[in-house]
């Protein structure tokens, strides 16, 4: 059963399309012989429908006087509560279709939803704290002051396909809930998971706080940044998009970015590192949904000392993961979303291999469609591709050291900042090396993987791999700014 998505959620109305519409496929084949799945179809709008969708926002914002921005604390957050009340309702609809839409094993589909609630719920926490914290008066050099934080105006979100519910939510809760009113528009692969919420959005906020519309990027968020008139941008992509966007805006120096970007995390394995454990890390660090997270270990550095052994249990791990469809049991390994990502790992592994580098594993690059088997690649050089550039999928390249500078200056050198993992035994080296990794990336990781949650710690970047910060705590802030009422004790 196919599901054709007709409406969009503009100024508090569920609008019918009766335009041009676009499909939605899933890559993964429901039948023998190999052919992609038709999922339904969604809108495919332009101009008209953005600037409807931006009017109805800056409406809803007002003059910073709209209902919205203006609303008691108390109500804001009863408006949450029926969302997500409304939206733990839809999990086994949701589940399906990130499993069909994105090719996310069901553990991990599940796990994004129930994750995406507790984000909502913990968000509502902090920011009844925030609220609390705000409700004193300080005084300071006889100027008493009462200091808030307050929304800072219309935000555009775009949301990835890796995370199309958590992540995208991890932006447009917090913009919400601080008193900003939003335009979405949802990614193209796992679009049609937010069906099942347009009436949630509709029914639970006032009308223009959430408008959702669909369509590409070009033809409805480049318009809407013409104007001038977002304030902020938030995306969570790669850099080209979130350029190009900015780029749009007249202004765009007054433009707040909350950004989540490209990143390519390395782990430097040093020669006392615990073998199993490193083995069962950097497994699950660069192949988690096939690698395609920006949080994936995405270049592995092996010291000499211990590369031979190393290598070859890793290719062997690698081999031995268990390939299928995301409803599989005990599945590890499942089909790209994007249907033009066979050819770019290819040509990722064609160019390494051209240079000098060997796949090591047997099954390393096959494919049948969409479904390939990961290549672990080795030894890896600066000069390759698959060393520069951010693979964001099924492919492992091996960079082989001797002395810690090499790493060290490479992440210097690098245009990302985002994480490190560091695998090792001695607390004596480790600890002056943790003092420079922090100064060159954000989140180091001890003897274990990279990624984002807890969802309470910091989420950011240094270079291009971010800007502001995102996580419970932190994206409250990112999308508002202190603002005070002063006056002298007279
Ligand atoms: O794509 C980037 C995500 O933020 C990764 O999140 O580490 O929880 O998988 P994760």
């Amino acid at each position: 059963e196919t599901i054709d998505q007709r409406h969009y959620l503009v100024g508090g109305e569920l609008k019918e399309w009766k335009g041009n519409t676009t499909e939605v496929h899933s890559t993964i084949s429901s039948t023998e012989n190999y052919a992609p799945t038709l999922l339904g179809s969604i809108p495919d709008m332009g101009e008209p429908e953005a600037m409807d969708a931006l009017q109805a926002a800056l409406k809803a914002y007002g003059k910073g006087q709209g209902a919205w921005p203006t609303m008691h604390v108390k109500d804001r957050i009863s408006c949450m509560e029926v969302f997500v009340g409304k939206m733990k309702t839809k999990r086994q609809e949701i589940v399906k279709l990130l499993m069909w839409e994105i090719g996310k094993s069901l553990p991990d589909s599940e796990k994004e939803f129930d994750r995406t609630v507790e984000y909502i719920n913990d968000t509502i926490e902090d920011y009844k704290e925030l609220d609390r914290t705000a409700a004193k008066f300080q005084k300071q050099s006889g100027v008493y002051a009462h200091i808030k934080r307050g929304p800072l105006g219309v935000v555009l979100c775009l949301g990835p396909y890796n995370y199309p519910l958590n992540e995208t939510f991890a932006l447009l809760i917090p913009a919400i809930i601080m008193g900003n009113t939003t335009i979405f528009k949802p990614a193209k692969h796992g679009v049609l998971l937010i069906t099942p919420l347009l009436e949630a959005f509709q029914s639970s906020f006032p009308k223009g706080v959430v408008n959702i519309i669909f369509g590409r990027g070009r033809a409805v968020a480049a318009p809407i940044m013409q104007t001038g008139k977002v304030d902020v941008l938030a995306l969570i992509g790669n850099s080209k998009s979130a350029n190009a966007l900015q780029d749009q805006h007249p202004k765009s120096n007054r433009l707040r970015l909350v950004l989540g970007l490209e990143a390519k995390n390395p782990a430097i394995i040093l020669p006392d590192a615990d073998m199993e454990l490193t083995l069962d890390e950097v497994i699950a660090g660069t192949l988690s949904f096939n690698g395609q997270r920006c949080t994936a270990l995405k270049v592995v550095y092996v010291h000499d000392d211990i590369k031979e052994q190393f290598n070859s249990k890793f290719a062997q791990r690698v081999d031995a993961l268990k390939f299928g469809n995301p409803w599989d049991e005990g599945v590890k390994l499942t089909p790209l979303p994007e249907p033009q990502k066979p050819a770019y790992v290819q040509e990722l592994i064609d160019d390494a291999v051209a240079k000098g580098a060997k796949i090591l594993n047997k099954k390393g690059g096959q494919h049948f469609d969409n479904y390939i088997w990961p290549a672990v690649l080795y030894p890896v050089t600066k000069d390759m591709r698959v060393y520069q550039e951010e693979q964001f999928g099924p492919i492992i390249p091996l960079v082989p050291f001797s002395n810690i500078e090499e790493p060290l200056d490479d992440m210097a050198e690098s245009n990302y900042g985002q994480q490190v993992s560091l695998f090792g035994k001695d607390v004596y080296a480790l600890a002056p090396l943790i003092d420079t990794l922090v100064n060159l990336v954000c989140r180091v990781n001890l003897n274990s993987s990279c990624q984002r949650g807890p969802d309470v710690y910091p989420f950011t970047g240094r270079k291009d791999s971010a800007q502001a910060t995102l996580s419970v705590h932190d994206a409250l802030r990112s999308f508002s700014i202190r603002t005070f009422v002063a006056f002298k004790d007279n």
